[in-house]
C-alpha cells in the first residue's frame, strides 16, 4: 500500500521571522501518529533553519530546483551535492514555473533529476498541461513527453526514488482546482504508462496532484485510487492549512 505524501512548496516566499513561525507551527501542530510523509519545500537560503527546525520532526526538507551540474564556474547555481550537505532529502524538479518562466526544457529537467539522484537526494518530478493543451485534447501526450525525457535519460527504475507530481499549469495558484476525477482520469494515465514498463514501479511510486489544492477539496482528491497526496502551494503558507492537510492525508 502507498504511503501518502503532503510536500509544500513555498517558492518565493519568507523572511527568516516568518519562515520560523511557519515551521515551527507546522512542527508542533503534526500528530505524534503522523502517517503520511510531510515534505516542505524551502527556499535555498532558508534550509539550514529549516532543517534545524525539523531535526526531531518527521518533516523532511525539499529544494524548490538544483543544477544539472555537479560542481564548478556556474555562478549562481546550487549543487545537488551542496543541498544533501545541509540536510535536504528532496527537491522539485521541472516546476511549470521553472518550465514556462526560466525555459526549461524536458531535457533539462530530466538531466536535474538525474544530479539530484547522484547524490542522493529524491526529485519530486512536476509534469503538467497548459490550459490550452488541455482544451486541445493533448493532456495526455504533454504528460508522457514530460514523463518520457526522464524515462529516457535516467531509465524507468530510477523512478523507485522519485516522486511524481501532475500539476495541470492552469490549476496552479488560480484557485481553479481539478475535478477529482478529472485528476485522477491522468494519475491513472501516469501509472499505466509506468506499468508497460515495470508493474512494481508503478505500483509503489507516489503521485501527488498540485494545483489549488485546499482543506476543502483535499479528501475528494486523495480518496482516488491513484492521488497518492499532494504538491501544495499556497495552502502550505499557512501552518493551519498545512496541517488540516496533513491530517486529511493520514
Ligand atoms: P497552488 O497550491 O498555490 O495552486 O500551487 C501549486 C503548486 O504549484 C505547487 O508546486
Amino acid at each position: 500500500m502507498r504511503q501518502n505524501m503532503i510536500a509544500g512548496n513555498w517558492k518565493m516566499n519568507g523572511t527568516s521571522d516568518s519562515v520560523k513561525t511557519l515551521i515551527e507551527g507546522v512542527v508542533s501542530g503534526l500528530s505524534a501518529d503522523q502517517k503520511c510523509d510531510v515534505v516542505v519545500g524551502a527556499p535555498y537560503v532558508y534550509i539550514p533553519a529549516v532543517v534545524a527546525a525539523t531535526a526531531s520532526s518527521v518533516v523532511k526538507v525539499a529544494a524548490q530546483d538544483v543544477s544539472e551540474q555537479d560542481k564548478g564556474a556556474f555562478t549562481g547555481e546550487v549543487s545537488a551535492e551542496m543541498l544533501k550537505d545541509v540536510g535536504c532529502e528532496y527537491v522539485i524538479i521541472g516546476h511549470s514555473e521553472r518550465r514556462s518562466l526560466y525555459g526549461e526544457t524536458d531535457q533539462d529537467s530530466a538531466q536535474k533529476y538525474m544530479a539530484a539522484q547522484r547524490h542522493g537526494l529524491t526529485p519530486i518530478f512536476c509534469i503538467g498541461e497548459l490550459l490550452e493543451e488541455r482544451e486541445n485534447g493533448t493532456t495526455e501526450a504533454v504528460c508522457a513527453r514530460q514523463l518520457d525525457a526522464v524515462i529516457e535519460a535516467a531509465g524507468i527504475a530510477s523512478l523507485a526514488n522519485a516522486v511524481i507530481a501532475y500539476e495541470p499549469v492552469w490549476a496552479i495558484g488560480t484557485g481553479k482546482v481539478a475535478s477529482p476525477a478529472q485528476a485522477q482520469e491522468v494519475h491513472a494515465f501516469i501509472r499505466n504508462k509506468l506499468a508497460q514498463l515495470d508493474t512494481a514501479i508503478a505500483e509503489k511510486v507516489q503521485i501527488l496532484y498540485g494545483g489549488s489544492m485546499n482543506p476543502g477539496n483535499v479528501a475528494d482528491l486523495i480518496a482516488q485510487p491513484d492521488i497518492d497526496g499532494g504538491l501544495i502551494g499556497g495552502a502550505s503558507l499557512n501552518a493551519e492549512d498545512f496541517l488540516a492537510l496533513c491530517q486529511a492525508a493520514g
